[in-house]
């Protein structure tokens, strides 16, 4: 009796463990100085020198400006914005889009995100991670007062498909969910990546790659 006592408290040791998550990663990487105790990568402002304004952030009615190559811009409010969001786990982003502006291809490495449009229509989708099918996309088209998810990591995008600005509000789920500009990274990242790398990758010639290399690719977050 007492050894089935024993075996079924290991067992429950064991299920709880495997159900336990990997810890989430706040930042790229965290090369600790010796002489600061930091937690999620910040050092913690003692309590009584907390304030409201340590919670608030204004403006975010203000538009943002979009004239670039890709028509968009990310407003983003963030721990680097509100310091009380330290540890929370929660983040916020406005979106403006101009006339068939784009918010390119990219992934937020450590949130998901969940989008709403406040004015405009949108042409919204995500790619799964490698299948057996392959990378799965799923898409939709998105007016006014819809709402899409993002899962985390997920390569996403979302076009302005009208004649009008457009408007986005996104929740994430992490206070510093990190961007990845796919077109920004692979190529043009500093320094370069070998073009022989990329024209192997990509199946295509240098001269390709050294065309995109060329090109300036901007962030419009
Ligand atoms: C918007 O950005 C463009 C390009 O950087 C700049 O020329 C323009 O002055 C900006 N407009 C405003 C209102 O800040």
């Amino acid at each position: 009796m007492a050894c089935h006592i024993l075996l079924f408290a290991l067992l429950a040791l064991a299920s709880s463990r495997v159900m336990a998550s990997d810890p989430s990663q706040l930042q790229d990487f965290c090369l600790l100085p010796l002489d600061a105790v930091l937690v999620n990568g910040f050092v913690c402002k003692p309590p009584m020198h907390v304030t409201a304004d340590d919670f608030f952030f204004s403006g975010h009615d203000m538009p943002g400006n979009t004239s670039n190559q890709l028509g968009s811009k990310v407003t983003q409010v963030n721990v680097n914005q509100i310091a009380g969001l330290n540890t929370l786990g929660i983040s916020l982003a406005r979106i403006d889009y101009a006339p068939y502006g784009l918010n390119p291809p990219h992934t937020h490495p450590r949130a998901t995100e969940i989008l709403t449009v406040l004015e405009g229509t949108l042409y919204v989708g995500f790619v799964t991670t490698n299948t057996n099918n392959g990378n799965l996309l799923f898409t939709k088209m998105f007016k006014k007062g819809d709402v899409f998810v993002f899962p985390e990591g997920l390569i996403h995008f979302q076009f302005n498909y009208g004649p009008t600005p457009a408007v986005a509000v996104a929740a994430l789920s992490s206070q510093n969910p990190g961007v990845i500009t796919i077109a920004n990274a692979v190529f043009g990242s500093n320094p370069l990546i070998s073009d022989a790398v990329l024209a192997k990758a990509f199946q295509v010639g240098k001269d390709t790659i050294k065309y995109l290399q060329a090109q300036f690719w901007v962030d419009n977050n």
